[in-house]
């Protein structure tokens, strides 16, 4: 197949992308990316000079440039967003721009081109906080934070141009990602990285809230089976099946690297901070998909990677991140 990938530079993204090359040899991928301060070529690295790999520096919300990288794929495949919950908190203007007017132009050019597939990547926190039980794909969408929000109108927008213009969308929505290559704003590589450096881990609130965690390799695993085998104008959920509240998560990541659990430190509560998620994802497995990452394995050898990755997270860490993460904390 001939992908286009959008947001390939970022976590999972970059994991995707060296699945696919990996498993499918004939593939070929053009990755279009903006580079934000999440984007970042060293992700692929290794896939530079590869003659089955094409980067493109550019926003997917410039139709013209779109089109023009879009012409002759068999599908795209849609990652490109601003992604982190608390940085829609503080400026919200490009996560609508990207994850709803992205997503529009990315449907026009796909319709237009009469290409054969739009996957597009959304996320379990369009439902909203789930109390109890798990979120199916027929449950109501109530997303609680300018993220999500932002992230259920390309998610339905998507699938409106199924319904009303016949453009071949399949939706996933996941629950937490980690693995290898995350941005260190994210819960996991940030305190991985701080207990590193014996810096403190700021828990937010009570810490009991909950989230179901997937290894990033079974996300990509089930996006290609979703690309290839996804029924046209279905949604997917793709959970971990692996609840784990935040707290818990923290004190392990502690046992990990050998870290006292002194480094915990109770900070204010997100605003909005959704209590739990949970997915029904039995929809995807009968597609045959199964997550072979068992989580206390993957975990471990997450913190591995980080610990011997130095050289990819310091330089993020020492730059735009300090700013942001000063910004963060004038508030709490
Ligand atoms: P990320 O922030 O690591 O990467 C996002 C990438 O998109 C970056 O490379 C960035 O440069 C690029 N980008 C941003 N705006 C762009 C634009 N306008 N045009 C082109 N490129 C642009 O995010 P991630 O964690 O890899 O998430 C990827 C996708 O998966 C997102 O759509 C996110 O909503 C969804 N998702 C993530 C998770 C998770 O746990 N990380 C879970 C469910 C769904
Ligand atoms: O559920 C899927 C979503 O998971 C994706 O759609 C988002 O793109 C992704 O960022 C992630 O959102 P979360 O808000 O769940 O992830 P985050 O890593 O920011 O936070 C995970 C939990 O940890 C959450 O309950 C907030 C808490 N947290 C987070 C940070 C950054 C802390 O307690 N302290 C922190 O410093």
């Amino acid at each position: 197949m001939r992908l286009l990938v959008t947001g390939g530079a970022g976590f999972i993204g970059s994991n995707f992308i060296r699945h696919v090359l990996a498993e499918h040899p004939d593939d070929t991928v053009v990755n279009l990316d903006k580079l934000t301060y999440a984007g970042n070529r060293a992700n692929l690295a290794d896939l530079e000079g590869d003659p089955r790999y094409t980067f493109v520096r550019g926003d997917i919300c410039d139709g013209g440039l779109v089109r023009e990288v879009a012409r002759g794929v068999d599908a795209v495949v849609s990652f490109a967003a601003e992604s982190h919950v608390d940085r829609s908190l503080l400026e919200p203007d490009a996560f609508l721009k990207t994850n709803t007017y992205g997503v529009y132009v990315l449907a026009e050019a796909v319709r237009e081109l009469r290409i054969p597939r739009l996957v597009q990547v959304s996320t379990d926190e369009v439902y909203g906080p789930i109390a109890d039980g798990a979120a199916t794909e027929e449950s109501p969408l109530r997303p609680t934070n300018p993220y999500s929000a932002a992230k259920a109108g390309g998610d339905l927008l998507a699938l409106a141009y199924w319904r009303t213009h016949r453009v071949p969308v399949v939706v996933t929505r996941s629950s937490n990602n980690f693995g290898p290559y995350q941005y260190p704003e994210k819960v996991i590589p940030l305190f991985v990285t701080n207990a590193l450096d014996d810096r403190p881990l700021p828990l937010y609130g009570d810490g009991r809230q909950v989230r179901d965690w997937i290894y990033v390799l079974d996300n990509c695993t089930a996006l290609d089976l979703v690309l290839r085998k996804g029924e046209t104008g279905e949604v997917y959920n793709v959970g971990g099946s692996h609840e784990v509240e935040n707290l818990a998560l923290t004190r392990e990541i502690l046992r990990l690297l050998g870290k006292p659990e002194t480094l915990i430190q109770p900070v204010t509560d997100r605003p909005g901070h959704d209590r739990r998620y949970a997915l029904d994802s039995s929809k995807v497995a009968r597609l045959g998909w199964a997550p072979r990452h068992p989580f206390a394995a993957a975990l471990e050898a997450t913190v591995r990677w980080y610990r011997e990755h130095e050289a990819w997270w310091r330089p993020i860490k020492s730059g735009e991140f300090r700013a942001y993460y000063e910004q963060q904390y004038a508030r709490r």
